[in-house]
């Protein structure tokens, strides 16, 4: 049995970041439009106080702003590309996954297994994970896995199965999540709630690591419960059906306070277990790397895990800046929030959402041998 250990990190940041300011009021434009035209019941305007104070969220990155801002058409400019140029998702997974290679020295062709993992995928087959592997020259093989909100954790323990097998040496876990593409702008409740982004995370069996810093992948733990209340009802049957109309449940649809209510008490109870099954005390823990949707959300979990207020850049947040990025969230959070900790300390990365899905990596900094 091998241990496997995280070597390099990568986040592909989209050109586009729109305030919360410009997205409330191409929302309240919008709406006018609407109401002008009789909507009934009218639609009510959106309010940056409230995004801010609901969720934290004071801005997000978008691949398109022009589209998602004109109130005429409140969605995302994105062509559909020829099947002989990059597909989006590979284009931006490429970004981040050179930036995680660079960051940990290896060169793509020692990667022995590609993960696509992330919330929606840009075509049913070839797998967008065997596209990157081309592009970047990876050997080995690769496959798409997707577990909303939590597929990069999820992602990350099957890479770290895989490892600690041996059935492969080296692994690039890629994370790109397109969000503006399935959130329904012109929905008030949630319009601010996503952005866009891709992560790209590298592991490699320990042994193999010795010469650089490096983060041990303790172990790993997912779960998952079933619950409607994060659902989105797109996919391929749809064309068999009759009725092709613009439906609101072929997006992101959520029942938020369910959502805030349910998620926090099983993912705080996962922790604790995770914790506990590795003889971990709360107290051991330096850095809490959470999914990022929503930061009252995050201040809980922090609090419930450490058993106090959780000193400042403790538990990092991100989403001020990004917004909720699915699943790439905790993986923005570790890769720009890892500083400052010594060789042995711990820190835990958790992702969680629809599934409802939990996924948490205990890792351990440990320095390159002199
Ligand atoms: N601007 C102004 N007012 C708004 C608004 C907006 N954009 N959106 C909603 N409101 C109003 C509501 O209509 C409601 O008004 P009412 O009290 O008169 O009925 C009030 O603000 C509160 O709305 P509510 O939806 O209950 O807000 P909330 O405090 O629950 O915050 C979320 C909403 C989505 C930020 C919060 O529920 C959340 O983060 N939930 C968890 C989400 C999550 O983790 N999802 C996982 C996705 S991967």
């Amino acid at each position: 049995m091998h241990t496997a250990a995280i070597t390099g990190t990568g986040v592909f940041t989209p050109p586009h970041a729109i305030s919360n300011d410009e997205l409330v009021e191409a929302f309240n434009a919008y709406a006018d439009r609407r109401n002008a035209e009789g909507a009934d019941p009218p639609v009510p305007h959106s309010s940056a106080d409230f995004v801010r104070s609901a969720s934290g969220i004071e801005s997000r990155y978008v691949m398109d702003k022009e589209g998602v801002l004109d109130p005429a058409r409140m969605f995302p400019r994105l062509p559909e590309r020829a099947d002989d140029e990059p597909s989006l998702m590979a284009e931006m997974a490429l970004d981040a996954a050179r930036k995680a290679l660079a960051e940990a020295g290896v060169d793509a062709a020692d990667i022995d297994c590609v993960i696509c993992a992330a919330s929606n995928h840009e075509r049913a087959y070839p797998a967008v994970a065997i596209e990157i592997q081309q592009l970047l020259g990876a050997g080995g093989f690769a496959f798409d896995m997707n577990v909303a909100c939590s597929s990069a954790t999820f992602g990350i323990q099957t890479a770290a199965d895989m490892i600690r097998a041996g059935s492969v040496r080296r692994a690039l876990v890629v994370s790109p999540e397109i969000c503006s593409a399935h959130l329904e702008w012109r929905d008030r409740d949630c319009h601010f709630i996503f952005g866009d982004v891709a992560t790209a995370v590298v592991l490699e069996r320990e042994a193999d690591a010795a010469a650089k810093d490096r983060w041990t992948v303790e172990s790993t733990r997912c779960a998952t419960q079933f619950s409607n209340n994060i659902r989105n009802n797109d996919g391929f049957l749809r064309r068999t059906r009759d009725a092709m109309e613009d439906r609101r449940d072929m997006q992101f649809v959520q029942e938020g306070r369910k959502v805030f209510k349910e998620v926090l008490p099983l993912v705080s109870r996962h922790i604790a277990g995770h914790l506990a099954e590795e003889g971990v005390a709360a107290s051991e823990l330096r850095r809490l790397w959470l999914h990022q949707a929503n930061k009252a959300m995050n201040d809980y979990i922090g609090r419930k895990v450490l058993g106090r207020e959780p000193e400042p850049g403790e538990q990092p947040n991100i989403l001020q800046d990004y917004a909720n990025t699915s699943s790439a969230g905790s993986i923005i959070a570790f890769s720009k929030h890892s500083d400052g900790l010594a060789p042995g300390d711990r820190g835990l990365i958790c992702s969680f959402g629809a599934g409802y899905s939990v996924g948490s990596v205990l890792v351990t900094r440990r320095a390159a041998a002199a």
